[in-house]
């Protein structure tokens, strides 16, 4: 068994960081809600001159520095993104023109908080199939523009930021390494309990993010449980195997519930949600980089990414580095 090889991961973050007291100054809120409930203390939101498309590209020149590469050695970018900078042209092709990465291809993906497991997916299986050899995998957000800050019951959960990796198509060495197995899923029945109230085709609008959080919360926790399941039954792998889950940041009671359904301990989960809020399809890959700069996540790791989001759409990939 062997996928693509993850060669480095890189991250960014916007330069202000909002407490939760600041946002309960404005915001009909409390520090000890938001805590107690979702277990967030700050997020990013970004200011002036920071968009999706400068997150993205700062995440991707960090991963390429950690994966020893130049753009040029990359041809392929897949940008997993809920708020692009524009509706066209893809975000995913700023990010390759500031990269300077001549040629190649490049796309968004959009399946909102699982869009980075989406992208990941896509990605490895364009890489196997030989459509390229190298790709940049980024999920990249600026949800601060799409949240109507007078909902307390969704603007402080939510924030900004970037994050990407590198894959390299299956290669001699590469036997029981990189994506090991990955199943993706989607919902469109639930549509009405997470979206974006405006659109180009809809509304010519941009719209704001609605979310009936309770019910969110109840689908995460057993879609999750199931494809996570799915996938150690793919790569044969039991769930006492796995070194580190790096989940999708929604909320660390979400996190908490899931692993316990698993019989993951706690330590082997990667909680960031404290320090950046849910950033959507950037959550994942923010997560994972944050561990292995901190020497958590280490090479010959075995670990599992999982996200859930609008759609609904779910998935989770089993990595060894
Ligand atoms: O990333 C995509 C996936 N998204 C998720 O996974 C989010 C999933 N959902 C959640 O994380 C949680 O459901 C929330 C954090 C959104 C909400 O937590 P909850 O424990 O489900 O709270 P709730 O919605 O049941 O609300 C409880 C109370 C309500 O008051 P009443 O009706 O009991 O009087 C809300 O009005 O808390 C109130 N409330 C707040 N109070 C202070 C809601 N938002 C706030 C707030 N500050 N920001």
């Amino acid at each position: 068994m062997s996928g693509s090889r993850l060669l480095g991961s890189g991250s960014a973050l916007p330069r202000r960081v909002v407490t939760n007291d600041e946002l309960a100054a404005k915001v009909d809120t409390s520090d000890e809600w938001i805590v107690e409930r979702t277990g967030i203390r700050q997020r990013y939101i970004a200011g002036e001159g920071e968009t999706t498309a400068t997150l993205a590209t700062d995440a991707a020149r960090a991963a390429l520095a950690d994966a020893g590469l130049e753009a040029r050695d990359i041809d392929l970018i897949v940008l997993a993104t809920a708020t692009p900078d524009n509706t066209f042209p893809a975000t995913a092709t700023k990010v390759q023109h500031a990269l300077g990465c001549n040629g190649g291809i490049a796309f968004d993906v959009a399946a909102v908080c699982s869009g980075f497991l989406y992208a990941l997916t896509v990605a490895d299986s364009m890489l196997r199939a030989g459509n390229a050899r190298r790709a940049l995998v980024i999920g990249a957000e600026t949800f601060s523009r799409i949240l109507d800050w007078s909902d307390r019951t969704t603007c402080v959960l939510f924030g900004d930021g970037a994050g990407a990796v590198v894959l390299e198509a299956p290669g001699e060495n590469s036997e029981g390494r990189g994506v090991l197995a990955s199943r993706l899923h989607a919902d469109g029945a639930q549509h009405d309990l997470l979206y974006v109230d405006g659109g180009p085709s809809t509304t010519q609008t941009v719209g704001h993010l609605r979310m009936k959080g309770r019910e969110v919360f109840r689908h995460a926790v057993v879609n999750l449980s199931e494809v996570l399941n799915e996938v150690l039954e793919e790569a044969k792998v039991s769930a006492e195997e796995i070194d580190w889950v790096v989940p999708h940041q929604a909320n660390a009671r979400i996190l908490d519930a899931t692993a316990k359904k698993l019989g993951i301990p706690p330590e082997k989960v990667i909680v960031t949600v404290q320090d950046h809020a849910n950033t959507s399809a950037a959550s994942v890959p923010l997560a994972f980089d944050t561990a292995r700069r901190d020497g958590r996540i280490k090479p010959g790791d075995l670990v599992m990414f999982e996200a859930m989001g609008g759609g609904f759409t779910w998935g989770a990939s089993l990595v060894r580095l």
